[in-house]
């Protein structure tokens, strides 16, 4: 059976890109926030994930206001990278992993999850970036995807306490999947941030630490709270934390429990609170 070994949160912020198309890592912006990828990438080197499900939220690129899934799995051989806007380079492909992509859509949907199942999808910085982060020196990244995307645009947002069974059950499945290969779970977006409105700039380091903690020690804790108040604590984007949720309940599903292998917070890139953060499955 598949293995999950560990999981993985960064924000995605599409600054990010530019910083690494520039080469701007060691700057002084910069280097507070890459600094917290190393130990990540040593990490990495040593449990060798083979596919990793991405949990991102997709920001209108593939699916807009007009027709935007709840929750949408990919289920194709490869995802691509398009413009969105923001000025960033284009990377290359992702290969997808369809035969895992096939087994969660039959599982999730066992378990009363009925996803969006796209058979073409195309990717925006959320599921692009953090592969440019975790594995800088191997791109394409060595990893075949799985992406699902939960929808933090549209209000009213899917509960964080559904968010937390989907990736529960994501986490089983994983667990079923009769392959012998090594998965990562992967969490994109957040921590707090408001790209818009009067409280634009909006960053709660309070609450971002708190949450941080919650995915070590207590990964229950962010379900206690509906969207609004998601919103009212981590800003209309930082709902974004949603994604790491999802991650940490699928690790739930695997092991005995998880060890930190490393976290980072900076204060600010571009409007955001950055987190990134490393979690080992224990056998
Ligand atoms: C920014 C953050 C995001 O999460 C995003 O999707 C786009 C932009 C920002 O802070 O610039
Ligand atoms: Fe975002």
């Amino acid at each position: 059976m598949a293995q999950i070994v560990g999981g993985l949160a960064t924000s995605h912020i599409p600054a990010i890109g530019a910083a690494i198309a520039k080469g701007r890592q060691a700057e002084p912006y910069w280097k507070p926030f890459f600094d917290g990828f190393p130990p990540i990438h040593t990490w990495l080197q040593q449990v060798q994930p083979e596919v990793a499900v991405v949990f991102y939220n997709d920001h209108g690129l593939n699916f807009f206001l007009d027709k935007l899934p709840v929750f949408a799995i990919g289920a194709a051989a490869e995802y691509r990278h398009a413009d969105e806007g923001w000025g960033i380079p284009t990377t290359a492909p992702l290969a997808g992993c369809p035969e895992l992509s096939w087994h969660l859509v039959e599982q999730l949907t066992a378990a009363e999850f009925d996803l969006t199942v796209c058979q073409e999808m195309l990717v925006d910085h959320a599921c692009t970036i953090p592969f440019q982060l975790f594995w800088p020196d191997q791109q394409p990244a060595p990893v075949r995807i799985v992406p699902i995307h939960i929808n933090t645009v549209q209000f009213p947002l899917p509960t964080a306490r559904r968010v937390y069974e989907l990736g529960r059950a994501v986490g089983r499945a994983i667990g079923c999947w009769d392959d012998a290969r090594r998965v990562a779970v992967i969490g994109t977006g957040g921590l707090s941030h408001q790209l818009e409105g009067e409280r634009a700039g909006f960053i709660n380091k309070r609450f971002d630490l708190q949450f941080l903690q919650s995915m070590e020690t207590n990964p229950q804790w962010a379900t206690q709270f509906t969207d609004r108040e998601l919103v009212e604590l981590a800003g209309t984007q930082g709902v974004e934390l949603l994604m790491w949720l999802a991650m940490r309940a699928a690790l739930t599903e695997a092991g005995s429990g998880v060890r930190l292998v490393h976290r980072n917070y900076h204060i600010p890139i571009s409007n955001t609170a950055t987190g990134v953060m490393a979690l080992e499955v224990q056998a």
